[in-house]
């Protein structure tokens, strides 16, 4: 690991960052076959996802949109090793998942930081577990990326949901996961903010290439981010289509007026109302 104490100017310090992260493309393949996932509700198993197949290529940037209570958060924590599927397998890099693993990194819509540890402190505690001398070193490095090194002595109560996001996001990476899972994210952040977030997303992304796995409930969002954008039925969910989002990168804001980017939008959007409606009526007969 390089070493950024003894950098001297603001270039080398963010050289000697860089260098300190290792970019990866080649790890993060995931394989979710047929996996059906239920809970026990009142004596009886109830189905939330049924036969799901998905194949993510390393390094890909996907997302999940679907209706509320189709089943997208416990698909992400079934990859993520917290909800064991009733069958099937789930795959990362051949492995199969029966637990959570430092490969997998999570991002929650709830900020999630330790609220009694600095920010620095709080990046460092994965690679502290994994037993890193160096952690300090990697938490610095991911804060800088994530554009938060002045604030790196702060408590998370200083911050704005942003900057928390932001450090969730870098604590995440700081384990050098080959798979980044989100869920919804950025959802409790003001549009404004929330913009801002999926282009800095975006730009960690280009420079980490983990493979990423985006639930949202945002149309645009969802095709603004994506290499592809899966679409989940109604309740049980299963993967209802898998469009493609061969739209340039980089990506900036003026790409949402782009007529290509309001074609696929409205593709998305005719497959989710359909479904949409469908959960709305599922959840007036509960
Ligand atoms: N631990 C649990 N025990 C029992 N039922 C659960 C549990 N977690 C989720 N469910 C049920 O599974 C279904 C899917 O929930 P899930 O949270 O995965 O949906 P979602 O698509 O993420 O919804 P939202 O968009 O509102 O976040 C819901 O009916 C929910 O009530
Ligand atoms: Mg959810």
């Amino acid at each position: 690991m390089p070493n950024l104490a003894k950098a001297q100017t603001a270039e080398e310090k963010a050289a000697v960052a860089k260098a300190g992260r290792q970019v990866r493309s080649d790890r993060g393949h995931i394989l979710v076959d047929k996996v059906s996932i239920g809970f026990e509700k009142r004596g009886r198993r109830t189905p939330v996802v049924t036969e799901t197949s998905i194949e993510i290529a390393p390094g890909q940037f996907v997302s999940i949109l679907g209706p509320s209570g189709c089943g997208k958060s416990t698909l992400l924590n079934s990859v993520a090793g917290y909800i064991p599927p009733a069958s099937g397998q789930i795959t990362v890099d051949g492995k199969a998942v029966t637990g959570p693993g430092s490969d997998r990194g999570m991002v929650f819509q709830q900020y999630s930081l330790f609220p009694w540890k600095t920010v620095r402190e709080n990046v460092a505690f994965g690679p502290r577990m994994l037993g890193r001398a160096d952690a300090g070193v990697v938490a610095d490095s991911f804060i800088e990326m994530v554009g938060l090194s002045k604030f790196a002595k702060r408590y998370p109560k200083e911050l704005s949901g942003g900057m928390q996001q932001r450090v969730g996001i870098a604590r995440a990476l700081a384990n050098y996961p080959s798979v980044l899972l989100m869920d919804e994210p950025f959802g409790a952040l003001d549009s404004q903010t929330r913009h801002m977030m999926q282009e800095s997303l975006l730009q960690i992304w280009a420079e980490f290439r983990t493979t990423v796995l985006f639930v949202t409930h945002d149309i645009e969002e969802a095709v603004f981010l994506g290499d592809r954008v899966l679409i989940m039925s109604a309740s049980p969910g299963h993967i209802i289509a898998d469009i493609e989002v061969d739209l340039p990168r980089p990506r900036a804001a003026a790409l949402t007026d782009d007529c290509r980017f309001l074609q696929l939008r409205r593709r998305c959007h005719e497959h989710i109302r359909a479904e949409s409606l469908k959960a709305f009526e599922q959840q007036n007969r509960l």
